[in-house]
């Protein structure tokens, strides 16, 4: 049976990308750490869109778990043809002032488990020349920034490899797109990485999607089979403007503008 495999999927926009999935037809394997969101959201797609729709239970942060995910998937005779790359987290702050296992947690779930499992799933796919990996960025990808200084890094990280990847697995009919939100209601802003006065501040009065209309415009993007998409017009509006500019200029700019914002000398 051909599924569609979505990390980060018991809430936020992967939940919202997993509705999306299922209402085209696609059978689902849904994978996060809470076992009750993943299990009441899987009855609810079977249910509303007689889909088959399984979950494992996994965290990302641990590096053995995209070879659990991998073996659980064979093991249950389920056949990977879709991949998202959702799962992630961030944090906001000073870096010298912020929890390093946790940041390093970042680089593990963002960076690390996302190419693990790339590197899993793609094999299969590059045997069946078939298959699509979407990896779930940020518009930060595409521009520095202080402190957010880990996360802008990972996704900066993410954006590199996915292009690069993509060109690899074009010979096997295999596509891969970055898909890059913009800031979106979600619980992302209210981790405890993120729930400080840091990540309060500087993103209020922010443009704002939900996660339904990120995973909206996902789909238009897979349709399309594009490579690359920025979610949200002024979203994509601002990485034009600031693919103009030098990405050091754009770092003093905001380093500037941040601490401005939050009284800092
Ligand atoms: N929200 C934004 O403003 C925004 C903007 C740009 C990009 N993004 C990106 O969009 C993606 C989804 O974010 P979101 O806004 O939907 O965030 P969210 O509401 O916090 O959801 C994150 C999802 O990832 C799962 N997750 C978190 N840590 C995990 C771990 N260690 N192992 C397995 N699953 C884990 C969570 O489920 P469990 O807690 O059940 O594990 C949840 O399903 C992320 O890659 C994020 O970087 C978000």
């Amino acid at each position: 049976m051909k599924v569609t495999l979505i990390t980060g999927a018991s809430g936020g926009i992967g939940k919202a990308i997993a509705f999306e999935f299922a209402a085209k037809g696609h059978h689902l394997l849904l994978v996060a750490r809470n076992k009750e969101k993943l299990s009441t959201i899987c009855s609810e797609l079977h249910v509303k869109f007689k889909i088959e729709a399984h979950y494992i239970t996994a965290d990302l942060c641990d590096k053995n778990s995209p070879q659990f995910i991998y073996e659980e998937s064979k093991r249950r005779g389920l056949s990977i043809n879709i991949l998202v790359n959702n799962a992630g987290k961030g944090s906001s702050g000073e870096f010298y002032k912020n929890i390093l296992d946790s940041e390093l947690e970042i680089i593990q779930l963002n960076n690390a488990s996302l190419v693990a499992l790339s590197h899993y799933f793609v094999k299969d796919m590059i045997a069946k020349k078939s298959g699509y990996i979407i990896n779930i960025a940020s518009m930060i990808a595409f521009i520095p920034s202080p402190y957010m200084a880990v996360y802008a890094g990972s996704k900066h990280f993410l954006k590199t490899f996915t292009y690069s990847f993509a060109e690899e697995c074009k010979p096997y009919n295999v596509k891969v797109m970055l898909f890059s939100p913009g800031l979106t209601t979600s619980n992302f802003m209210n981790t405890k990485e993120n729930n400080n006065d840091w990540g309060k501040t500087l993103t209020a009065n922010s443009n704002t999607q939900t996660p339904e209309e990120v995973a909206n415009e996902l789909m238009i993007a897979f349709g399309k089979e594009k490579v690359f998409h920025v979610s949200g017009s002024k979203n994509r509006f601002f990485v034009k403007m600031t693919g103009l500019m030098s990405q050091r200029f754009i770092a003093k700019t905001f380093g500037k503008q941040k601490r401005n914002q939050m009284g800092l000398k």
